[in-house]
């Protein structure tokens, strides 16, 4: 029998269930080189959990700061936006269950042994094809189809989207989280949040792991055990 509450994992996708945030940062990282563009590693933070469009337009607002961006029109942006998803493309066609982080299909294991439903919460348009890629499509009740979320993170919509399709009332859900938009949109769900190696704005995670391969499924129920007193 489960010591709590919670019924339902809500789990990010890029960052959390597989190694592939580095390929969205490698893909527009191509893509503001062919525009004299800068966009670090540390930029990158402010894009981990953002919708595509979004991400353009924080690529454009940082750089701006630095010299003069022209203005791009919706159909320029349009078109950059799916070029930085063709080069995004080309990074997961050489994705395999290799690139499933550390520690995760033991916690999908564990997850399931305890009785809990699962979720995936993807901003991403390519979820179900990387999460194909990956093999780990089975392990999930549900997934979250990005193309019917109208906003993104930190909107909770998409985390609300996964409580509702498992039958659970948000407070039931516990979502884990890399970005710090993805923390926020756990938060406004009225849910518990596990971060992973999150990089802190403003919002903390209520339970922290420096990586997946420390993430664990015990632990967090005896924090929230502990919590409760
Ligand atoms: C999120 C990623 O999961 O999905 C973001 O963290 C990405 O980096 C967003 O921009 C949208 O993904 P896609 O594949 O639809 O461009
Ligand atoms: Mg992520």
């Amino acid at each position: 029998m489960k010591i709590t509450d919670k019924k339902g994992i809500l789990f990010d996708l890029d960052g959390v269930l597989a190694d592939t945030a580095r390929y969205h940062y490698l893909a527009w990282k191509r893509l503001a080189g062919e525009l004299g563009m800068d966009f670090s590693e540390e930029d990158n933070e402010n894009l981990k959990g953002v919708g595509r469009k979004e991400s353009l337009d924080i690529i454009f607002e940082l750089n701006r700061q630095k010299r003069a961006v022209p203005c791009f029109s919706d159909e320029e942006k349009q078109r950059l936006a799916e070029k930085k998803n063709a080069y995004y493309q080309e990074f997961i066609t050489e994705i395999t269950p290799g690139d499933v982080l550390p520690g995760i299909p033991e916690f999908l294991r564990d997850a399931r042994e305890k009785g809990f439903l699962l979720a995936v919460a993807s901003a991403s348009r390519n979820a179900g094809n990387v999460l194909n890629r990956l093999e780990l499509s089975g392990w999930f009740d549900y997934v979250a189809d990005a193309r019917e979320i109208k906003r993104v993170k930190p909107d909770p919509e998409v985390f609300l989207k996964c409580a509702e399709a498992l039958g659970f009332m948000p407070s039931e859900c516990i979502g884990i989280e890399d970005s710090q938009a993805g923390i926020e949109a756990i938060y406004r769900a009225g849910m518990l949040s596990v971060g992973i190696h999150v990089h802190v704005v403003s919002r903390k995670p209520d339970i922290s792991f420096e990586s997946t391969g420390e993430l664990k499924l015990t632990r967090i129920l005896e924090e929230m055990e502990e919590e409760r007193g």
